[in-house]
Protein backbone atom coordinates (compact mmCIF):
# COMPACT_ATOMS: atom_id res chain seq x y z
CA UNK A 1 0.00 0.00 0.00
CA UNK A 2 0.82 3.68 -0.26
CA UNK A 3 0.76 6.02 2.71
CA UNK A 4 -0.51 9.56 2.50
CA UNK A 5 1.00 11.75 5.20
CA UNK A 6 -1.36 14.56 5.95
CA UNK A 7 -0.12 18.08 6.70
CA UNK A 8 -3.60 19.53 7.07
CA UNK A 9 -4.29 20.42 3.45
CA UNK A 10 -7.83 20.76 2.18
CA UNK A 11 -7.29 18.13 -0.50
CA UNK A 12 -5.93 15.36 1.76
CA UNK A 13 -8.78 12.92 1.15
CA UNK A 14 -8.79 13.76 -2.52
CA UNK A 15 -5.17 12.65 -2.83
CA UNK A 16 -6.06 9.29 -1.29
CA UNK A 17 -9.09 8.87 -3.51
CA UNK A 18 -7.07 9.55 -6.64
CA UNK A 19 -4.48 6.98 -5.60
CA UNK A 20 -7.20 4.41 -5.10
CA UNK A 21 -8.56 5.22 -8.53
CA UNK A 22 -5.22 3.87 -9.77
CA UNK A 23 -6.27 0.57 -8.12
CA UNK A 24 -3.70 1.10 -5.39
CA UNK A 25 -4.76 0.90 -1.77
CA UNK A 26 -3.67 3.77 0.45
CA UNK A 27 -4.30 5.11 3.93
CA UNK A 28 -4.04 8.60 5.42
CA UNK A 29 -1.94 9.27 8.50
CA UNK A 30 -1.15 12.45 10.37
CA UNK A 31 2.34 13.97 10.06
CA UNK A 32 2.61 13.26 13.78
CA UNK A 33 2.74 9.54 13.07
CA UNK A 34 5.96 7.99 14.28
CA UNK A 35 8.57 7.01 11.68
CA UNK A 36 8.84 3.52 13.19
CA UNK A 37 5.11 3.03 12.71
CA UNK A 38 5.38 4.07 9.09
CA UNK A 39 8.33 1.77 8.53
CA UNK A 40 6.43 -1.10 10.11
CA UNK A 41 3.65 -0.70 7.55
CA UNK A 42 6.22 -1.29 4.83
CA UNK A 43 4.60 1.04 2.29
CA UNK A 44 5.55 0.94 -1.39
CA UNK A 45 5.33 4.70 -1.58
CA UNK A 46 4.70 7.79 0.51
CA UNK A 47 2.86 10.97 -0.48
CA UNK A 48 3.11 14.19 1.53
CA UNK A 49 0.05 16.42 1.18
CA UNK A 50 -0.33 20.15 1.06
CA UNK A 51 -0.98 22.22 4.15
CA UNK A 52 -1.68 25.78 5.25
CA UNK A 53 1.66 26.57 6.94
CA UNK A 54 5.06 27.98 5.97
CA UNK A 55 7.53 25.13 6.32
CA UNK A 56 10.47 27.31 7.42
CA UNK A 57 8.69 28.57 10.50
CA UNK A 58 9.73 26.93 13.74
CA UNK A 59 6.42 25.50 14.88
CA UNK A 60 5.16 24.35 11.46
CA UNK A 61 4.38 20.69 10.84
CA UNK A 62 7.47 18.87 9.70
CA UNK A 63 8.93 15.39 9.35
CA UNK A 64 12.33 14.01 10.17
CA UNK A 65 14.90 13.69 7.40
CA UNK A 66 15.09 9.91 7.77
CA UNK A 67 11.72 9.60 6.04
CA UNK A 68 13.52 10.40 2.80
CA UNK A 69 16.28 7.87 3.45
CA UNK A 70 14.20 4.73 3.73
CA UNK A 71 14.64 3.84 0.07
CA UNK A 72 10.87 4.24 -0.32
CA UNK A 73 9.71 6.60 -3.12
CA UNK A 74 8.30 9.87 -1.77
CA UNK A 75 6.12 12.38 -3.59
CA UNK A 76 5.64 15.78 -1.97
CA UNK A 77 2.71 17.93 -3.09
CA UNK A 78 2.64 21.69 -2.50
CA UNK A 79 3.50 22.06 1.21
CA UNK A 80 4.85 18.51 1.05
CA UNK A 81 7.12 19.51 -1.84
CA UNK A 82 8.39 22.59 -0.02
CA UNK A 83 8.95 20.59 3.13
CA UNK A 84 10.95 17.97 1.23
CA UNK A 85 13.23 20.71 -0.13
CA UNK A 86 13.48 22.48 3.20
CA UNK A 87 14.35 19.34 5.17
CA UNK A 88 16.88 18.13 2.58
CA UNK A 89 18.78 21.42 2.37
CA UNK A 90 16.97 23.50 -0.27
CA UNK A 91 15.36 26.88 0.27
CA UNK A 92 11.73 27.93 0.52
CA UNK A 93 10.68 31.58 0.48
CA UNK A 94 7.57 33.72 0.48
CA UNK A 95 7.58 35.83 -2.71
CA UNK A 96 5.56 38.99 -3.12
CA UNK A 97 2.83 37.26 -5.06
CA UNK A 98 1.60 33.72 -4.81
CA UNK A 99 0.00 31.70 -7.58
CA UNK A 100 -3.63 30.67 -7.58
CA UNK A 101 -5.76 28.91 -10.15
CA UNK A 102 -5.27 27.18 -13.47
CA UNK A 103 -1.73 27.84 -14.60
CA UNK A 104 0.31 26.82 -17.62
CA UNK A 105 3.23 24.69 -16.50
CA UNK A 106 6.25 23.77 -18.65
CA UNK A 107 7.12 20.12 -18.02
CA UNK A 108 10.31 18.18 -18.64
CA UNK A 109 8.97 14.99 -20.21
CA UNK A 110 12.03 13.01 -19.20
CA UNK A 111 10.74 13.05 -15.60
CA UNK A 112 9.06 9.72 -14.84
CA UNK A 113 5.93 11.49 -13.55
CA UNK A 114 5.41 13.46 -16.76
CA UNK A 115 6.04 10.68 -19.25
CA UNK A 116 3.62 10.78 -22.13
CA UNK A 117 2.34 14.28 -21.30
CA UNK A 118 2.72 17.44 -23.35
CA UNK A 119 5.53 19.92 -22.69
CA UNK A 120 2.91 22.45 -21.53
CA UNK A 121 0.06 21.37 -19.28
CA UNK A 122 -2.65 23.22 -17.37
CA UNK A 123 -2.16 22.61 -13.65
CA UNK A 124 -3.89 23.84 -10.51
CA UNK A 125 -1.73 26.12 -8.39
CA UNK A 126 -2.55 27.31 -4.90
CA UNK A 127 0.44 28.55 -2.94
CA UNK A 128 1.95 31.52 -1.15
CA UNK A 129 5.41 30.05 -0.56
CA UNK A 130 7.63 28.68 -3.28
CA UNK A 131 10.80 26.67 -3.65
CA UNK A 132 13.64 29.15 -4.23
CA UNK A 133 16.44 26.60 -4.41
CA UNK A 134 16.21 22.85 -4.79
CA UNK A 135 17.98 20.57 -2.33
CA UNK A 136 21.29 18.99 -3.37
CA UNK A 137 20.82 16.09 -5.78
CA UNK A 138 17.57 17.47 -7.23
CA UNK A 139 16.95 18.85 -10.69
CA UNK A 140 14.13 21.12 -11.76
CA UNK A 141 11.62 19.34 -14.01
CA UNK A 142 8.83 21.93 -14.28
CA UNK A 143 8.39 25.70 -14.08
CA UNK A 144 5.84 28.40 -14.74
CA UNK A 145 6.12 32.06 -15.65
CA UNK A 146 6.07 33.00 -11.95
CA UNK A 147 7.46 29.90 -10.31
CA UNK A 148 10.97 28.76 -11.20
CA UNK A 149 10.54 25.38 -9.45
CA UNK A 150 7.10 23.91 -10.15
CA UNK A 151 8.52 20.39 -9.81
CA UNK A 152 11.86 18.79 -8.94
CA UNK A 153 13.17 15.25 -8.80
CA UNK A 154 15.95 13.17 -7.44
CA UNK A 155 15.33 10.22 -9.72
CA UNK A 156 18.05 8.07 -8.22
CA UNK A 157 16.50 8.26 -4.76
CA UNK A 158 12.96 8.32 -6.19
CA UNK A 159 12.08 11.60 -4.49
CA UNK A 160 9.66 13.91 -6.27
CA UNK A 161 8.40 17.37 -5.35
CA UNK A 162 5.45 18.97 -7.14
CA UNK A 163 4.33 22.50 -6.33
CA UNK A 164 0.93 22.24 -8.01
CA UNK A 165 -1.97 19.91 -7.18
CA UNK A 166 -2.24 16.84 -9.43
CA UNK A 167 -5.09 15.50 -7.26
CA UNK A 168 -7.42 18.33 -8.31
CA UNK A 169 -9.38 17.81 -11.53
CA UNK A 170 -8.35 21.26 -12.79
CA UNK A 171 -4.89 19.77 -13.31
CA UNK A 172 -5.84 18.22 -16.61
CA UNK A 173 -3.47 15.27 -16.51
CA UNK A 174 -2.96 15.10 -12.75
CA UNK A 175 -4.44 11.62 -12.57
CA UNK A 176 -1.78 10.41 -15.03
CA UNK A 177 0.98 11.95 -12.90
CA UNK A 178 -0.24 10.20 -9.77
CA UNK A 179 -0.67 6.99 -11.75
CA UNK A 180 2.94 7.25 -12.94
CA UNK A 181 4.10 7.72 -9.37
CA UNK A 182 2.23 4.86 -7.70
CA UNK A 183 2.27 2.36 -10.55
CA UNK A 184 5.57 3.06 -12.31
CA UNK A 185 7.84 4.65 -9.71
CA UNK A 186 6.55 2.76 -6.65
CA UNK A 187 5.79 -0.37 -8.66
CA UNK A 188 2.37 -0.99 -7.11
CA UNK A 189 0.63 -3.79 -8.97
CA UNK A 190 -2.85 -2.23 -9.02
CA UNK A 191 -4.70 -5.02 -7.28
CA UNK A 192 -7.06 -2.80 -5.24
CA UNK A 193 -10.34 -3.59 -6.93
CA UNK A 194 -13.87 -3.57 -5.63
CA UNK A 195 -14.74 -7.07 -6.79
CA UNK A 196 -11.80 -8.51 -4.89
CA UNK A 197 -12.54 -6.31 -1.87
CA UNK A 198 -16.15 -7.47 -1.74
CA UNK A 199 -15.20 -11.11 -2.09
CA UNK A 200 -12.53 -10.90 0.64
CA UNK A 201 -14.77 -8.95 2.99
CA UNK A 202 -17.53 -11.52 2.69
CA UNK A 203 -15.07 -14.29 3.45
CA UNK A 204 -13.61 -12.42 6.44
CA UNK A 205 -17.05 -11.60 7.86
CA UNK A 206 -18.07 -15.23 7.54
CA UNK A 207 -15.00 -16.37 9.46
CA UNK A 208 -15.34 -13.70 12.11
CA UNK A 209 -19.04 -14.17 12.77
CA UNK A 210 -19.10 -17.97 12.71
CA UNK A 211 -22.59 -18.94 13.79
CA UNK A 212 -23.07 -15.72 15.76
CA UNK A 213 -26.04 -13.37 15.56
CA UNK A 214 -25.72 -9.94 13.99
CA UNK A 215 -27.90 -6.87 14.30
CA UNK A 216 -27.96 -3.94 11.87
CA UNK A 217 -29.77 -0.60 12.01
CA UNK A 218 -30.82 -0.09 8.41
CA UNK A 219 -31.66 3.47 7.41
CA UNK A 220 -32.10 2.88 3.70
CA UNK A 221 -29.14 5.16 3.01
CA UNK A 222 -26.23 4.02 0.86
CA UNK A 223 -23.81 3.05 3.63
CA UNK A 224 -26.11 1.02 5.83
CA UNK A 225 -27.66 -0.67 2.78
CA UNK A 226 -24.32 -1.73 1.33
CA UNK A 227 -23.14 -2.93 4.75
CA UNK A 228 -26.35 -4.92 5.25
CA UNK A 229 -26.12 -6.61 1.85
CA UNK A 230 -22.51 -7.54 2.46
CA UNK A 231 -23.46 -9.12 5.78
CA UNK A 232 -26.41 -10.89 4.21
CA UNK A 233 -24.18 -12.38 1.52
CA UNK A 234 -21.76 -13.54 4.20
CA UNK A 235 -24.09 -14.96 6.83
CA UNK A 236 -27.65 -14.92 5.47
CA UNK A 237 -30.38 -14.91 8.05
CA UNK A 238 -28.05 -14.79 11.02
CA UNK A 239 -28.45 -11.09 10.23
CA UNK A 240 -31.41 -9.08 11.47
CA UNK A 241 -31.98 -5.60 10.07
CA UNK A 242 -34.16 -3.16 11.94
CA UNK A 243 -35.56 -0.34 9.83
CA UNK A 244 -37.25 2.44 11.76
CA UNK A 245 -39.72 4.48 9.75
CA UNK A 246 -39.93 7.67 11.79
CA UNK A 247 -42.33 9.33 9.38
CA UNK A 248 -39.62 11.75 8.28
CA UNK A 249 -38.49 9.96 5.14
CA UNK A 250 -38.90 11.12 1.57
CA UNK A 251 -42.07 10.18 -0.28
CA UNK A 252 -42.55 6.39 -0.55
CA UNK A 253 -39.05 5.75 0.77
CA UNK A 254 -40.15 3.46 3.57
CA UNK A 255 -41.92 1.20 1.10
CA UNK A 256 -38.97 1.25 -1.26
CA UNK A 257 -36.64 0.07 1.50
CA UNK A 258 -39.09 -2.67 2.39
CA UNK A 259 -39.35 -3.74 -1.25
CA UNK A 260 -35.60 -4.27 -1.47
CA UNK A 261 -34.88 -5.72 1.97
CA UNK A 262 -38.23 -7.08 3.13
CA UNK A 263 -39.58 -10.64 2.80
CA UNK A 264 -40.35 -10.12 -0.90
CA UNK A 265 -36.97 -8.56 -1.56
CA UNK A 266 -33.80 -10.05 -2.93
CA UNK A 267 -31.76 -10.73 0.20
CA UNK A 268 -31.53 -13.46 2.77
CA UNK A 269 -31.95 -11.71 6.13
CA UNK A 270 -34.53 -10.97 8.82
CA UNK A 271 -36.15 -7.64 8.13
CA UNK A 272 -38.06 -5.76 10.79
CA UNK A 273 -39.84 -2.55 9.85
CA UNK A 274 -40.98 -0.46 12.77
CA UNK A 275 -43.69 2.02 11.88
CA UNK A 276 -43.05 4.65 14.49
CA UNK A 277 -44.46 7.67 12.67
CA UNK A 278 -47.06 8.61 15.28
CA UNK A 279 -44.57 8.23 18.09
CA UNK A 280 -42.18 10.69 16.50
CA UNK A 281 -44.89 13.19 15.56
CA UNK A 282 -46.25 13.26 19.08
CA UNK A 283 -42.78 13.78 20.58
CA UNK A 284 -42.20 16.63 18.12
CA UNK A 285 -45.53 18.36 18.69
CA UNK A 286 -45.03 21.97 19.67
CA UNK A 287 -41.23 21.85 19.36
CA UNK A 288 -39.68 24.53 17.16
CA UNK A 289 -36.05 24.85 18.23
CA UNK A 290 -33.78 23.10 15.67
CA UNK A 291 -31.28 21.53 18.06
CA UNK A 292 -34.08 20.30 20.29
CA UNK A 293 -35.80 18.74 17.30
CA UNK A 294 -32.60 16.96 16.30
CA UNK A 295 -32.14 15.73 19.85
CA UNK A 296 -35.66 14.42 20.14
CA UNK A 297 -35.45 12.58 16.82
CA UNK A 298 -32.07 11.08 17.74
CA UNK A 299 -33.20 9.97 21.18
CA UNK A 300 -36.49 8.59 20.02
CA UNK A 301 -34.66 6.58 17.38
CA UNK A 302 -32.52 5.04 20.09
CA UNK A 303 -35.58 4.25 22.23
CA UNK A 304 -37.33 2.51 19.35
CA UNK A 305 -34.24 0.60 18.34
CA UNK A 306 -33.54 -0.38 21.92
CA UNK A 307 -37.04 -1.83 22.28
CA UNK A 308 -36.61 -3.89 19.13
CA UNK A 309 -33.17 -5.05 20.23
CA UNK A 310 -34.64 -6.21 23.55
CA UNK A 311 -37.17 -8.32 21.69
CA UNK A 312 -34.37 -9.93 19.69
CA UNK A 313 -32.22 -10.48 22.77
CA UNK A 314 -28.44 -10.53 23.05
CA UNK A 315 -26.51 -10.51 19.78
CA UNK A 316 -22.84 -11.10 19.07
CA UNK A 317 -22.22 -8.28 16.65
CA UNK A 318 -23.64 -4.87 15.81
CA UNK A 319 -23.07 -3.55 12.27
CA UNK A 320 -22.11 0.07 11.70
CA UNK A 321 -21.90 1.74 8.31
CA UNK A 322 -18.85 3.82 9.21
CA UNK A 323 -16.88 4.85 6.12
CA UNK A 324 -13.31 6.08 5.70
CA UNK A 325 -14.04 9.83 5.74
CA UNK A 326 -15.76 9.34 9.13
CA UNK A 327 -12.61 7.66 10.38
CA UNK A 328 -10.37 10.43 9.04
CA UNK A 329 -12.65 13.23 10.19
CA UNK A 330 -12.98 11.91 13.69
CA UNK A 331 -9.24 12.41 13.98
CA UNK A 332 -8.19 8.76 13.79
CA UNK A 333 -6.37 9.12 10.50
CA UNK A 334 -5.09 12.25 8.90
CA UNK A 335 -4.85 15.73 10.23
CA UNK A 336 -8.30 17.04 9.48
CA UNK A 337 -9.29 20.11 11.43
CA UNK A 338 -12.96 19.44 10.91
CA UNK A 339 -14.54 17.08 13.35
CA UNK A 340 -17.86 15.90 12.06
CA UNK A 341 -20.64 15.97 14.54
CA UNK A 342 -23.27 14.32 12.36
CA UNK A 343 -23.96 10.74 13.23
CA UNK A 344 -26.75 8.63 11.97
CA UNK A 345 -26.72 6.17 14.81
CA UNK A 346 -25.38 8.39 17.56
CA UNK A 347 -24.87 6.60 20.84
CA UNK A 348 -26.49 3.38 19.72
CA UNK A 349 -23.79 1.00 20.99
CA UNK A 350 -24.54 1.80 24.63
CA UNK A 351 -28.12 0.67 24.35
CA UNK A 352 -27.78 -2.68 22.67
CA UNK A 353 -26.54 -5.91 24.21
CA UNK A 354 -23.73 -6.98 21.87
CA UNK A 355 -20.10 -8.08 22.06
CA UNK A 356 -18.40 -6.47 19.12
CA UNK A 357 -18.91 -3.94 16.35
CA UNK A 358 -18.46 -4.83 12.70
CA UNK A 359 -17.65 -2.00 10.31
CA UNK A 360 -17.28 -3.59 6.88
CA UNK A 361 -16.94 -0.25 5.02
CA UNK A 362 -14.46 1.36 7.40
CA UNK A 363 -11.73 1.59 4.77
CA UNK A 364 -13.85 2.81 1.87
CA UNK A 365 -14.53 6.21 0.39
CA UNK A 366 -18.10 6.99 -0.60
CA UNK A 367 -17.54 6.33 -4.30
CA UNK A 368 -15.97 2.99 -3.38
CA UNK A 369 -18.97 2.12 -1.21
CA UNK A 370 -21.15 2.77 -4.25
CA UNK A 371 -18.92 0.59 -6.43
CA UNK A 372 -19.09 -2.18 -3.85
CA UNK A 373 -22.88 -1.82 -3.84
CA UNK A 374 -23.10 -2.13 -7.63
CA UNK A 375 -20.69 -5.06 -7.48
CA UNK A 376 -23.14 -6.86 -5.19
CA UNK A 377 -26.09 -6.10 -7.45
CA UNK A 378 -27.83 -3.50 -5.29
CA UNK A 379 -30.27 -1.46 -7.45
CA UNK A 380 -28.74 1.73 -8.88
CA UNK A 381 -31.56 3.80 -7.50
CA UNK A 382 -30.44 2.89 -4.01
CA UNK A 383 -26.71 3.01 -4.66
CA UNK A 384 -26.82 6.53 -6.08
CA UNK A 385 -29.21 7.86 -3.49
CA UNK A 386 -28.41 11.41 -2.41
CA UNK A 387 -27.16 12.09 1.08
CA UNK A 388 -30.09 12.34 3.46
CA UNK A 389 -29.69 13.55 7.03
CA UNK A 390 -30.41 11.25 9.96
CA UNK A 391 -33.16 13.55 11.34
CA UNK A 392 -34.72 13.43 7.87
CA UNK A 393 -37.47 15.85 6.91
CA UNK A 394 -37.56 16.92 10.55
CA UNK A 395 -34.82 19.45 9.74
CA UNK A 396 -36.34 20.38 6.36
CA UNK A 397 -39.50 21.65 7.99
CA UNK A 398 -38.71 24.93 9.68
CA UNK A 399 -40.54 25.19 12.97
CA UNK A 400 -42.99 22.64 14.30
CA UNK A 401 -43.20 19.28 12.54
CA UNK A 402 -46.67 17.94 11.88
CA UNK A 403 -47.98 15.05 9.79
CA UNK A 404 -49.62 17.57 7.46
CA UNK A 405 -46.37 19.46 6.89
CA UNK A 406 -44.46 16.24 6.30
CA UNK A 407 -46.93 15.38 3.58
CA UNK A 408 -46.49 18.81 1.93
CA UNK A 409 -42.72 18.66 1.88
CA UNK A 410 -42.74 15.03 0.67
CA UNK A 411 -44.96 15.90 -2.29
CA UNK A 412 -43.03 19.06 -3.19
CA UNK A 413 -39.72 17.25 -2.91
CA UNK A 414 -40.92 14.36 -5.10
CA UNK A 415 -41.96 16.82 -7.84
CA UNK A 416 -38.64 18.64 -7.59
CA UNK A 417 -36.65 15.41 -7.86
CA UNK A 418 -38.75 14.19 -10.76
CA UNK A 419 -38.21 17.39 -12.74
CA UNK A 420 -34.50 17.49 -11.98
CA UNK A 421 -34.26 13.95 -13.33
CA UNK A 422 -36.38 14.86 -16.39
CA UNK A 423 -33.95 17.69 -17.10
CA UNK A 424 -31.07 15.21 -16.91
CA UNK A 425 -29.51 17.04 -13.97
CA UNK A 426 -29.88 14.37 -11.28
CA UNK A 427 -26.36 12.98 -11.58
CA UNK A 428 -24.62 16.34 -11.85
CA UNK A 429 -25.99 18.16 -8.80
CA UNK A 430 -24.43 17.26 -5.46
CA UNK A 431 -27.55 17.47 -3.32
CA UNK A 432 -30.99 18.94 -3.90
CA UNK A 433 -34.25 18.91 -2.02
CA UNK A 434 -37.34 20.87 -1.11
CA UNK A 435 -37.90 22.28 2.35
CA UNK A 436 -40.93 23.85 3.98
CA UNK A 437 -40.53 27.31 5.43
CA UNK A 438 -42.74 28.30 8.32
CA UNK A 439 -43.86 31.35 6.47
CA UNK A 440 -47.41 31.76 5.27
CA UNK A 441 -48.28 34.50 2.85
CA UNK A 442 -51.11 35.82 0.74
CA UNK A 443 -51.66 34.70 -2.81
CA UNK A 444 -54.43 34.36 -5.32
CA UNK A 445 -55.57 31.13 -6.92
CA UNK A 446 -58.46 31.16 -9.37
CA UNK A 447 -60.45 34.07 -8.01
CA UNK A 448 -59.75 33.25 -4.44
CA UNK A 449 -57.40 34.66 -1.88
CA UNK A 450 -55.02 32.06 -0.43
CA UNK A 451 -52.96 32.12 2.72
CA UNK A 452 -50.53 29.23 2.41
CA UNK A 453 -47.00 28.01 2.99
CA UNK A 454 -43.86 28.79 1.01
CA UNK A 455 -41.64 25.95 -0.20
CA UNK A 456 -37.89 26.56 -0.56
CA UNK A 457 -35.91 24.69 -3.18
CA UNK A 458 -32.25 23.99 -2.49
CA UNK A 459 -29.59 22.60 -4.82
CA UNK A 460 -25.87 22.66 -4.13
CA UNK A 461 -22.62 21.49 -5.60
CA UNK A 462 -19.89 20.50 -3.21
CA UNK A 463 -16.73 18.44 -2.96
CA UNK A 464 -16.90 17.54 0.69
CA UNK A 465 -20.16 18.99 2.09
CA UNK A 466 -18.09 21.32 4.28
CA UNK A 467 -18.41 24.08 1.71
CA UNK A 468 -20.95 24.35 -1.09
CA UNK A 469 -22.18 26.59 -3.89
CA UNK A 470 -25.78 26.84 -4.97
CA UNK A 471 -26.25 25.02 -8.27
CA UNK A 472 -27.22 26.80 -11.47
CA UNK A 473 -30.51 25.31 -12.53
CA UNK A 474 -32.00 26.53 -15.83
CA UNK A 475 -34.76 28.99 -15.17
CA UNK A 476 -37.32 27.04 -17.19
CA UNK A 477 -36.73 23.96 -15.04
CA UNK A 478 -37.26 26.02 -11.88
CA UNK A 479 -40.41 27.51 -13.34
CA UNK A 480 -41.80 24.10 -14.20
CA UNK A 481 -41.10 22.85 -10.67
CA UNK A 482 -42.72 25.97 -9.21
CA UNK A 483 -45.85 25.66 -11.28
CA UNK A 484 -46.23 21.92 -10.60
CA UNK A 485 -45.74 22.36 -6.84
CA UNK A 486 -48.29 25.15 -6.64
CA UNK A 487 -50.82 23.27 -8.75
CA UNK A 488 -50.34 19.83 -7.29
CA UNK A 489 -49.47 20.34 -3.63
CA UNK A 490 -52.25 21.59 -1.47
CA UNK A 491 -51.25 24.20 1.10
CA UNK A 492 -48.46 25.84 -0.93
CA UNK A 493 -48.80 29.16 -2.78
CA UNK A 494 -45.20 30.33 -3.13
CA UNK A 495 -41.86 28.76 -4.15
CA UNK A 496 -38.39 30.18 -3.43
CA UNK A 497 -35.00 29.11 -4.73
CA UNK A 498 -32.25 29.37 -2.13
CA UNK A 499 -29.09 30.95 -3.59
CA UNK A 500 -27.04 30.90 -0.41
CA UNK A 501 -23.66 29.20 -0.46
CA UNK A 502 -22.10 27.40 2.50
CA UNK A 503 -20.70 29.24 4.39
CA UNK A 504 -22.55 31.38 5.41
CA UNK A 505 -25.59 29.10 4.98
CA UNK A 506 -25.62 25.42 5.79
CA UNK A 507 -26.91 22.92 3.27
CA UNK A 508 -29.86 21.90 5.41
CA UNK A 509 -32.13 24.58 6.87
CA UNK A 510 -31.80 23.56 10.50
P1 LIG B 1 -25.15 21.00 6.66
O1 LIG B 1 -26.60 21.32 6.79
O2 LIG B 1 -24.46 20.84 7.96
O3 LIG B 1 -25.09 19.58 5.93
O4 LIG B 1 -24.44 21.97 5.74
C1 LIG B 1 -23.93 18.98 5.42
C2 LIG B 1 -24.28 17.60 4.93
O5 LIG B 1 -24.59 16.74 6.04
C3 LIG B 1 -25.93 16.28 5.96
N1 LIG B 1 -26.47 16.33 7.33
C4 LIG B 1 -26.61 15.27 8.13
N2 LIG B 1 -26.33 13.98 7.91
N3 LIG B 1 -27.10 13.45 10.09
C5 LIG B 1 -26.59 13.07 8.89
O6 LIG B 1 -26.35 11.89 8.69
C6 LIG B 1 -27.38 14.74 10.38
O7 LIG B 1 -27.83 15.06 11.47
C7 LIG B 1 -27.13 15.70 9.34
N4 LIG B 1 -27.30 17.03 9.25
C8 LIG B 1 -26.89 17.40 8.02
C9 LIG B 1 -26.63 17.21 4.99
O8 LIG B 1 -27.72 16.56 4.34
C10 LIG B 1 -25.51 17.55 4.04
O9 LIG B 1 -25.31 16.52 3.09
Amino acid sequence: KVIVIDFGGQYNQLVARRVRECNVYCEIYSYKTDLEQIKAMNPKGIILTGGPNSCYEADSPTYQKELFELGIPVLGLCYGAQLMMHVLGGKVETPEVGEYGKTEVMLDQSCALFEGLASKEICWMSHFDRIAKTAPGFRVVAHTADCPVAAAENAEKKLYAIQFHPEVLHTEHGAEMLYSFVRNVCGCAGTWRMDAFVENSIKEIREKVGDGKVLCALSGGVDSSVAAVMLSKAIGNQLTCVFVDQGLLRKDEGDEVEEVFGPNGSYDLNFIRVNAQERFYSKLAGVTEPEQKRKIIGEEFIRVFEEEAKKIGAVDFLVQGTIYPDVVESGLGGESAVIKSHHNVGGLPDYVDFKEIIEPLRNLFKDEVRKAGLEMGIPEKLVFRQPFPGPGLGIRIIGEVTAEKVKIVQEADAIYREEIANAGLDKSIGQYFAALTNMQSVGVMGDERTYDYAVALRAVNTIDFMTAESAEIPFDVLQKVMSRIINEVKGVNRVFYDLTSKPPGTIEFE
